[in-house]
């Protein structure tokens, strides 16, 4: 398994471009299943999980042409996904034990072939992330839900019914496959309490373009009108604003300058103010947004993670690093997931100071210096911590496991590189 060496103490300084959103990106790949005819999708970024993605949907009969593009001076990756005939309606365990997104086929099967047997995702190290509202929410729309050997069976005869769904939590995954099942329903479906994150309106924008007709995009009441069918569209992926935050902290937690290009600033408000409140100075442009924390003395500050547009959980780990070079104490709390502090006992092998209180807070209390280590990746985010940790760690540190990052971070030692970070990746054959 590869791993990044990483030497600490550099001030980063450049500029890095943003890739498209793996979170919208991998509900918009599911979509193109909701019609027999090409789906064009470009910004796309070269990340294991699109790669995932695309090898399911060959499984189901979806030809993939792939095509290298030039997107804002950045090189990223064109797809074209047509399905004119379904060949298989099975998610097997295999994908989605791998890849728990794999989930997103079950609206589009159900809606468009009546029939799909997805296993069940199963937990995940970040917590149990049961898919009970996308199940339920199914069954209220006329679905017969099974669950046989770990399998979910999902059967409809003739179309889903439209209806009136109220949300128990906002969740992203189901809002986007109840989104995505009730284009092709028949009559109107209303989600109340759906997600409001950007990556759900790039997929009702994606869906409109296709022949959806999807209102209250961007609130937390999405109305759809069934039709019959939909046709194929072209559409640019958003900008990963998970990625631009995780760029963003890398910039302060360095006190350098980094412009992250291609990033939307209106998706990233609430952290940009935790910023702001630290003492980092950032500047907000149409296209990009610039974070200079050059000679800037930090303050630690309380975060509390919520749902969009409230502090990201997937900015979580990253931030907690951020404080540990803060002066003072800060309250971390992660409400959305159970058990998303995995990065804590490796940042405390670094030297780092947390206290973690139960599975939900810990407080943070900044250190002079953190000290270079072989740390292990967990999850994706997490992982994204530990680098971050290692750009101003004394010394050496390696960051075992880095299959994490390659899920959600495309060309990350790349683009660190090129702002003047000592990162290098180690191929596991140059390590024999
Ligand atoms: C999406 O996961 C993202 N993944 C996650 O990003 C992100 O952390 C999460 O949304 C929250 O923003 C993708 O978009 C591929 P949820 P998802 O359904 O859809 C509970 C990353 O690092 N819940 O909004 O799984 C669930 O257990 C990943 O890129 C139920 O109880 O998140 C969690 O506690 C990590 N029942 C909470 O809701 C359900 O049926 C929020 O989950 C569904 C969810």
């Amino acid at each position: 398994m590869d791993k990044l060496k990483i030497r600490g103490g550099k001030r980063l300084e450049g500029k890095i471009f943003i890739s498209g959103a793996k979170n919208a990106a991998l509900p918009l790949i599911c979509a193109s299943l909701l019609t027999d005819e090409p789906v064009i999708l470009t910004n796309m970024p070269m990340l294991s999980d699109v790669s995932s993605m695309n090898k399911l949907l060959l499984q189901l009969g979806t030809t993939i042409e792939a095509r290298d593009e030039i997107i804002n001076n950045n090189a990223c990756k064109n797809y074209t996904y047509s399905t004119p005939k379904l060949t298989g309606l099975i998610a097997p365990y295999d994908y989605v034990r791998k890849m728990r997104a794999s989930y997103y086929v079950l609206g589009p099967l159900l809606a468009r072939e009546g029939h799909v047997e997805l296993s069940l995702p199963g937990g995940c190290a970040i917590g149990a992330r049961p898919m009970d509202i996308h199940l339920s929410s199914l069954e209220q729309m006329g679905a017969k839900i099974e669950i046989k050997n770990g399998y979910v069976h999902a059967d409809v005869n003739g179309r889903l019914k439209g209806t009136h769904l109220v949300f128990n939590i906002a969740s992203v995954g189901a809002t986007c496959n109840i989104l995505m099942a009730a284009t092709l329903a028949e009559g109107e479906t209303i989600i109340e309490n759906a997600a409001r994150e950007p990556e759900i309106g790039d997929l009702a924008n994606m869906l409109n373009s296709m022949g959806a007709k999807i209102s209250g995009i961007g609130t937390s009441v999405l109305k759809v009108q069934g039709v019959e069918k939909l046709h194929g569209t072209t559409h640019k992926v958003i900008t990963d604003r998970i990625e631009a935050g995780s760029y963003a902290v890398a910039a302060a937690i360095t006190r350098g300058r980094i412009e992250l290009i291609n990033a939307q600033a209106s998706t990233l408000q609430t952290p940009i103010k935790i910023l702001r409140k630290m003492g980092v100075h950032v500047e907000e442009y149409e296209n990009s947004i610039v974070v200079d924390a050059v000679d800037c003395t930090l303050t630690g500050q309380d975060i509390m993670t919520d749902y969009y547009p409230g502090f990201p959980t997937d900015l979580q780990a990253q931030f907690l690093t951020l404080m540990l070079t803060a002066n003072g104490a800060s309250m971390v709390t992660e409400t959305i997931f159970e058990n998303r502090f995995m990065h804590v006992p490796e940042l405390l092998r670094m030297g780092a100071n947390i206290n973690v209180h139960g599975h939900a807070s810990a407080i943070v209390r900044g250190v002079d210096k953190l000290y270079g280590a072989p740390v292990m990746a967990t999850d994706l985010r997490a992982s994204f911590a530990l680098v971050l940790a290692g750009l101003i760690a004394e010394g050496e540190t390696i960051v075992n496991r880095i299959y994490h990052l390659d899920r959600g971070y495309e060309k990350l030692e790349q683009k660190l590189q090129a702002v003047g970070a000592d990162i290098e990746r180690i191929k596991e054959t140059e390590e024999e």
